[in-house]
């Protein structure tokens, strides 16, 4: 077993249960041709945040972490005609990019972009968020679950992404600020009432990484 064989699999996985798709594969174009680094959720975790905000029904989803409007997709189309995704993106740039992608795949009237910084845009949301995707800058990773265990009700689904970091989390006098925001984060999410968590490493075309979740009780 090898990371090649990781890709491979994943590939055959996206092909089987994912398929070709028009609107995101163009989203995943436009933000290439962007310069965005290549750290989108793949499309196999894609499609789980989909069925994730399906099995729950969530209808109002929050989403910390636009980059070009991939996930955000997936999670508008989940949601349904009546329901709605606030996206918080740091970038102007990277906003402008997401808010067209995400118009051309016909969820734009769903998707309510917020350009900022998360920690300033968070105090300025109302809560009442049913999910809540945290993808963004590792090292905020406890401020934003504190937001959404704040923005949220007991029963909000919280998918925290990128907890795998290549097996870096044992490593307790890491200096990368990634790694330790990302330990800080599962601690919280270990010791922090509000939260029942697990976590999951996963293994694919990102390499090795993972996501945890957690339900706000
Ligand atoms: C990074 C961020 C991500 O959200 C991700 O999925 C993979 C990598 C990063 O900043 O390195
Ligand atoms: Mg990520």
């Amino acid at each position: 077993s090898t990371p090649q064989n990781w890709r491979a699999a994943d590939d055959h996985l996206a092909e089987t249960l994912v398929g070709h798709d028009p609107a995101l594969e163009h989203a995943l174009a436009a933000q290439r041709k962007a310069g965005m680094p290549e750290i989108e959720v793949a499309p196999v975790a894609g499609k789980l945040l989909n069925l994730l905000t399906r099995m729950s029904g969530a209808q109002r989803v929050l989403e910390i972490g636009t980059l070009g409007g991939y996930s955000t997709i997936w999670m508008a189309r989940a949601v349904g005609g009546t329901g709605r995704v606030t996206t918080i993106e740091a970038e102007a740039d990277n906003a402008a990019v997401a808010r067209a992608s995400i118009d051309a795949a016909g969820v734009g009237e769903r998707v309510d972009i917020r350009i900022g910084r998360a920690a300033d845009v968070l105090p300025t949301l109302v809560g009442g968020f049913d999910l809540v995707f945290i993808d963004a800058d590792k090292e905020s990773n406890t401020i934003y679950l504190d937001w959404a265990a704040r923005l949220g009700h007991p029963g909000t689904v919280v998918v925290l992404d990128n907890i795998g970091r290549s097996g870096d989390i044992i490593d307790a006098d890491s200096a990368d600020p990634m790694v330790i925001g990302t330990r800080d984060a599962l601690r919280m999410l270990g010791d922090d009432p509000r939260f029942d968590a697990t976590a999951l490493q996963t293994v694919g075309l990102k390499g090795w990484d993972g996501f945890a979740l957690a339900l706000i009780v």
